[in-house]
């Protein structure tokens, strides 16, 4: 993004998390990344229920020094359903080899206000925002209907859906698993009001892997923060395999590297559909490629991901909140 003198544009950010390990790195990719302002960070329920997430998150700004406002939103999903990840990833949802958040931060934890209806923040801000949506869509379906917020939001970046396999079920990705009503309700409204809307669905995730030799590096940095976020990403590349010898997707991580720099994908237009009702395919992300022939498109998906690439910013940005 450039000014017509070639000077690179701040951008304005508004992130949506429900604060998993993988949350955590993506927040602090943006947090070094230059000429990005984050505006403000609203929570949702997912990974681990709101009260985990909350803590989290308070714990997270403590111990990386985030000065912009946090706001606590949905603690259930719009049919009032609450489904957690907390069987894969640990109670805190920030399964560790070691150190947690709460081993590093001893400091008074910042009180996280519940999010006010609409979001204050996006209502009353002079400048929009572009959205990263790392979670649940709960709190931006909330949002996109009503004007006074939805006003602010000038794209949609989710790390959600899957145009191929699910993992929280065979056909469906855990974000859009937990709220499948909100993430057809977001992508319908954004098609509506013209809200450009990116999904990065588990097919574009999955090809960016981290490894255990990855978080000795980390390590090696010699620092308390660096042995605190080598331990989460230990503890993290271990979920799928306690040896920890198997890689592991990033997924929020992907996201974040994608709305930081798009050109590190293809970005494919789609008509993407949620499904409500299937008994074996609830929440699963329906991408019709063939548009406008079949469909009309309602969203860009993410396909081929350069992972060298994202793989060098999660790396890099997890050796900076090292220092
Ligand atoms: O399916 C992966 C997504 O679900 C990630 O956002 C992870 O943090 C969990 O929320
Ligand atoms: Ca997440």
């Amino acid at each position: 993004m450039s000014s017509p003198n070639g000077q690179r544009l701040r951008r304005r950010v508004w992130l949506d998390t429900d604060m998993g390990f993988d949350d955590l790195a993506a927040v602090l990719m943006l947090q070094h990344a230059a000429n990005v302002e984050i505006a403000g960070m609203s929570l949702c329920a997912g990974n681990a229920p709101l009260p985990v997430v909350r803590r989290s998150a308070a714990l997270a700004a403590a111990c990386f020094g985030w000065a912009f406002p946090i706001t606590a939103g949905a603690g259930a999903a719009l049919n009032g359903s609450s489904v957690t990840a907390q069987s894969v990833l640990g109670e805190d949802a920030m399964r560790s080899a070691g150190l947690g958040l709460g081993d590093v931060v001893k400091t008074e934890l910042a009180e996280i206000a519940d999010a006010e209806f609409p979001l204050a923040e996006l209502a009353e801000s002079a400048e929009s925002v572009e959205v990263l949506a790392l979670g649940p869509l709960t709190n931006l379906a909330r949002w996109m209907q009503a004007p006074a917020s939805r006003q602010r939001i000038a794209s949609i970046t989710w790390m959600g859906g899957s145009a191929g396999p699910g993992n929280h079920t065979a056909a469906a990705e855990f974000n859009a698993f937990v709220d499948p009503e909100a993430a057809q309700i977001v992508i319908a409204e954004a098609a509506k009001v013209g809200i450009p809307f990116k999904m990065v669905g588990l097919d574009a995730c999955r090809q960016v892997r981290v490894r255990a030799a990855d978080a000795a590096n980390l390590r090696a940095i010699g620092t308390q923060k660096a042995a605190l976020l080598a331990d989460l990403l230990l503890g993290y590349v271990r979920i799928p395999d306690p040896s920890g010898q198997s890689p592991m997707s990033v997924y929020d991580p992907t996201a974040a590297a994608l709305w930081l720099q798009p050109e590190l994908t293809t970005w494919r237009p789609a008509c993407v559909d949620v499904e409500l009702v299937g008994h074996h395919t609830r929440g699963m992300t329906v991408c019709e490629f063939r548009v406008p022939r079949k469909a009309q498109a309602n969203a860009e998906v993410a396909g081929a991901v350069d992972e060298a690439a994202v793989r060098a910013m999660v790396l890099a940005a997890l050796a900076a909140a090292s220092s």
